[in-house]
């Protein structure tokens, strides 16, 4: 099976079963992300029609949730902590090193493919603060230097 009729087999199957939910509009748009990592631009014709809904509504959520992509994501996905107690410890002037050192802002992805970049609200490591999360490894106390070291080890066993 090529990737593409694998990818539209999920894309179905996700559909089928949540369609018939109340308010199934996020279920599967949730459904879609969770399984392939991005909701695909082609899947928004098929969710329209099985939620008899316009493509423009269905494209009006997916732009109105800034968790919702429409681009695959990186390899890696790096969220950084924007609540109160990474602020206080200096997660903007992390931030604007990470965007700086990445070339990228929110919601993008590094031209190489390798990074991805999202903010998130509270990781529950405050006592550790700054704190990013890099795919599932939550970091502490995290540093100008400390992030770089992170994304060069993560680039070299890419
Ligand atoms: S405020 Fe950043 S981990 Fe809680």
């Amino acid at each position: 099976m090529t990737e593409l009729n694998a990818q539209q087999q999920v894309i179905d199957q996700t559909i089928a079963t949540l369609k018939d939910k109340p308010g199934a509009l996020l279920p599967i748009l949730h459904g879609l992300q969770d399984a392939l990592g991005y909701i695909p631009p082609h899947s928004v014709a098929d969710i329209a029609k099985a939620l008899n809904l316009s493509r423009a509504e269905v494209h009006g959520v997916i732009s109105f949730y800034h968790y919702f992509r429409d681009t695959p994501p990186g390899k890696h996905t790096i969220h950084i902590c924007r609540a109160e107690s990474c602020q206080a410890m200096g997660s903007t002037q992390l931030e604007s090193h990470v965007k700086s050192t990445l070339g990228i802002d929110y919601h993008e992805t590094t031209a190489d493919g390798q990074f991805s970049l999202e903010p998130v609200y509270c990781l529950g490591n405050c006592a550790c603060s700054p704190a990013i999360q890099i795919d599932k490894e939550i970091y502490g106390r995290v540093s100008n230097e400390s992030f770089d070291a992170i994304i060069n080890e993560l680039g070299a066993s890419a």
